[in-house]
């Protein structure tokens, strides 16, 4: 506030407490008014019986009056209140969210510390570290890859144990921590011809899905020369660059036809992992990768559960 503004509100708050001092005083004592005496009517008579007397205020109410204003002088000697006077305990509501906003970080920073210095797989296997990671995850990564982590179109799901960059602890950190940029250029230019629809069909067989035979096998040559420095020659992918398989089942992108094939290498795709490190921190991106570690671990054993329970079933039926 610039002086001018700080006298001004200085002004109002002086003239406000002066008046109602004023207003205090001259309403106090019994006196007569307008000649009407002390406890007679003043003449004014409303729904038939209901009279106005000369009375003064009661005392329980002058007394809460007084204290209310006591109470007032004694804020503004404490608080900042009267323009830019600060008041004696040196009180302002930045230094109060200040030091709960210290209260606050203390508190998480015992708390992160507990788990500072732990291996992830360790943080992983740890209810009491999965339970912040979660919380981490909720408010930072669901929104992209969903609140069970399992993903969506053009994000990918981190519990299937399919990983764009490689799965391992440290791998997974560096994944939340830095970003990732997956860019496949477009390609229609070093393709003539019918060569993106050879090509497409050649990949839509690496995963057996339904392909022409003929253009297919005229494909194989140009995914070898082209689409293999990224996608490998068998077409298993890259995770040095996040090329994704292209044999297994598992897509990314979606529309996994021809159609929607052809459009990738035409178009080109990529994808967009922000950095966490310089918004979450390293303690509370480590928390976030265990709880994902958790998750894809948790997810690999129901699946293999399962799978037995269907292999016991087949036994069973062969008997
Ligand atoms: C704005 C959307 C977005 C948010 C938010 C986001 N991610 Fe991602 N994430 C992606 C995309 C897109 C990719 C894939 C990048 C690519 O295509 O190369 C990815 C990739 C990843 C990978 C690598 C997956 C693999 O297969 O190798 C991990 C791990 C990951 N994210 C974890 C997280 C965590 C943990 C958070 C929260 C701290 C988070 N992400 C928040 C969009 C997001
Ligand atoms: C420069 C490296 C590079 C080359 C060359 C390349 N790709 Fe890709 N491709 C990628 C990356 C990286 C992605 C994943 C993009 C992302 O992160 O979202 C991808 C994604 C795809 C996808 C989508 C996969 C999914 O799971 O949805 C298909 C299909 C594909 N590529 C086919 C091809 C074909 C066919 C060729 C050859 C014509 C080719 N790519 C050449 C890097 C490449």
């Amino acid at each position: 506030m610039n002086g001018a503004w700080s006298w001004y509100v200085i002004a109002l708050t002086a003239i406000n407490i002066i008046g109602l001092a004023w207003l205090l005083l001259a309403t106090a004592s019994s006196k007569p008014v307008n000649d009407k005496p002390v406890g007679e009517t003043m003449g004014h008579v409303w729904d038939g019986d209901l009279e106005e007397l000369n009375n003064p205020l009661p005392r329980w109410w002058l007394g809460l009056f007084i204290l209310t204003f006591i109470f007032a002088l004694g804020y503004l000697v404490f608080y900042p209140g009267l323009g830019n006077v600060a008041g004696t305990l040196g009180w302002t509501s930045q230094k109060q969210v200040q030091s709960e906003l210290d209260a606050t970080h203390a508190k998480l920073e015992s708390l992160y510390a507990g788990f500072r210095g732990k291996p992830l797989a360790a943080l992983a296997a740890d209810p009491a570290a999965t339970k912040v990671g979660r919380n981490v995850f909720a408010n930072n990564c669901a929104a992209c890859h969903g609140s069970d982590a399992r993903g969506a179109k053009g994000y990918p799901n981190l519990v299937d144990g399919d990983w764009l960059y490689g799965g391992a602890p440290d791998t997974v950190l560096a994944s939340i921590m830095n970003g990732r940029h997956g860019l496949m250029p477009p390609m229609g230019a070093t393709l003539p011809g019918d060569g993106v629809d050879e090509v497409a069909n050649y990949a839509l067989s690496l995963s057996g899905l339904a392909h022409d035979n003929r253009l297919a096998a005229a494909g194989k040559g140009k995914f070898e020369t082209i689409c293999a420095a990224c996608h490998g020659v068998d077409g298993k992918g890259n995770q040095a660059l996040g090329a994704p398989n292209l044999t297994d089942d598992i897509w990314l992108h979606g529309d996994a036809n021809l159609e929607g094939i052809k459009r990738k290498i035409l178009y080109g795709v990529s994808g967009v992992m922000p950095a966490w490190g310089p918004i979450l921190g390293e303690d509370r991106a480590r928390l976030a990768a265990a709880w994902v570690l958790s998750q894809g671990k948790a997810a690999a054993e129901s699946e293999r559960e399962f799978e037995e329970a269907e292999h016991g079933h087949e036994e069973k039926e062969k008997e």
